[in-house]
């Protein structure tokens, strides 16, 4: 392992009826509080009306920013920020998906300082404060409940990108497994798909022993491939959703890294994807990771596939070689999410070859080379999109 040091100080309040503590967490940190949101599911679900209630209870003075959209926009931050800035709000509440969460990171960054959060999220600029905030978690997916980072979508010049500081972790996250029973089975599908890519991401790395970091990641690994089809066939099952909920917020809370980095290529290739066409970003992953996987397997790095296929796909490697067996490893992951509904082409959303040139300038706007495990440079991008028509 690499010398580090773990921080993270999100106080986690999991479980059914959770929503109880909401009063007393958000009194610590003021009244004005600004609600931030999606496109209008937690009006459906009855989220909205408990949070407000429990805002009541507190006279609290609430704002509204409604409308975060999945692979939240800039535009809609600033219209956030300026809220804050107006009104003097002094505690921000995301009820929502990681989106919403993301957004709001980037509005209580933003709310402190006359910068552009743009100029923010592409590092030109650093936050050096920021409004606090806490999340009402309606989905499990990215773990952004229980990190610092914000992915950030700029409309205008089709740009995505992940940041984040130390001062953006939440408060405090309520995590209820019954908020998520209304999640439509496409986005619970997403959300799985997203978690376990979290968890790969961190399990292809180059640094030598990490033997429990291994089994924590098997051990998600090994649970969300075990109760995804079950929750597909009963998505308003408690356990299920509640297995799978504490399995996204550990696999991006900084745990499973400890004393090491991760790849996350697949990430930065799918953010380019969905700067351009705005795709789910676990249907992205869905469709990348493999071929992210067949892409840079090679003899000097197959024990490391092998080792995955083994223990969380039960890969007989009996008589095989590293490679044959990393190769059936990554088949396995491919015709297990193709089981629970993933998509597995660029063409199921509707993506020809004619884009993929353009996607494969955006991997490397930040910078030329991306990937821990392997570097990859904008040929491979190419490549891999390519593979993924
Ligand atoms: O907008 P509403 O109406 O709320 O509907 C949402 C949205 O359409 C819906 N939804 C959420 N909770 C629901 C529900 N529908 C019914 N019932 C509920 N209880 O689900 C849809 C997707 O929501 P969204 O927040 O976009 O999903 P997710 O949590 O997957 O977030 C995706 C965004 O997070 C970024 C992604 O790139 C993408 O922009 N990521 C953030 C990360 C982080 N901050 O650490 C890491 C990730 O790798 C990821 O990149
Ligand atoms: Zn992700």
């Amino acid at each position: 392992m690499n010398n580090f040091t773990f921080y993270n100080p999100v106080k986690l309040i999991f479980g059914r009826g959770q929503l109880e503590n909401l009063p007393e967490e958000v009194s610590k940190y003021g009244k004005k509080v600004l609600v931030v949101y999606g496109g209008g599911s937690i009006k459906r679900n009855g989220v909205y009306d408990n949070v407000m209630e429990k805002l009541a209870a507190i006279d609290a003075e609430v704002h509204e920013l409604p409308g975060v959209e999945p692979n939240p926009r800039v535009s809609t931050v600033r219209k956030g920020i300026d809220i804050c800035k107006r009104e003097g709000v002094e505690f921000l509440l995301a009820v929502g998906g990681g989106s919403t969460i993301d957004a709001t990171k980037a509005i209580a960054a933003g709310a402190k300082t006359d910068t552009d959060i743009w100029d923010i999220v592409t590092k030109k600029d650093k936050a050096n404060d920021a409004l606090p905030f806490g999340t009402v978690l309606t989905i499990s997916a990215t773990g952004s409940e229980m990190n610092r980072g914000s992915v950030i979508t700029n409309w205008e010049t089709h740009e995505k990108h992940g940041w984040g500081s130390p001062y953006t972790y939440p408060k405090f996250s309520i995590l209820d497994p019954a908020n998520t029973f209304s999640v439509p089975l496409e986005q619970t599908i997403y959300g799985m798909v997203d978690i376990m890519s979290h968890v790969l991401e961190h399990y292809f790395h180059q640094t030598g022993n990490t033997p429990i970091q291994d089994r924590f990641c098997e051990s998600i690994l090994r649970t969300v491939k075990e109760t995804a089809p079950k929750l597909v066939d009963d998505l308003e099952n408690y356990e299920y959703r509640e297995t799978i909920m504490l399995s996204g917020t550990l696999a991006l809370n900084d745990m499973l890294n400890m004393g090491f980095r991760g790849d996350w290529a697949t990430h930065n290739l799918e953010h380019a994807a969905s700067a351009i066409h705005d795709i789910p970003h676990g249907g992205g992953l869905a469709i990348l990771f493999p071929n992210w996987m067949k892409h840079v397997l090679d003899e000097s790095n197959a024990s490391r596939f092998k080792q995955l296929a083994v223990r969380v796909f039960n890969v007989d490697a009996e008589g095989k070689s590293d490679y044959e067996a990393a190769v059936e490893g990554i088949d396995k992951l491919r015709e297990f999410w193709n089981s629970i509904g993933a998509p597995a082409d660029l063409g199921y959303y509707g993506i020809d070859g004619s884009t993929i040139e353009e996607m494969a300038d955006k991997t490397v706007i930040a910078r030329p080379e991306f990937g821990n495990f392997k570097k990859l440079t904008r040929d491979d991008s190419v490549e891999i999109f390519k593979s993924s028509l």
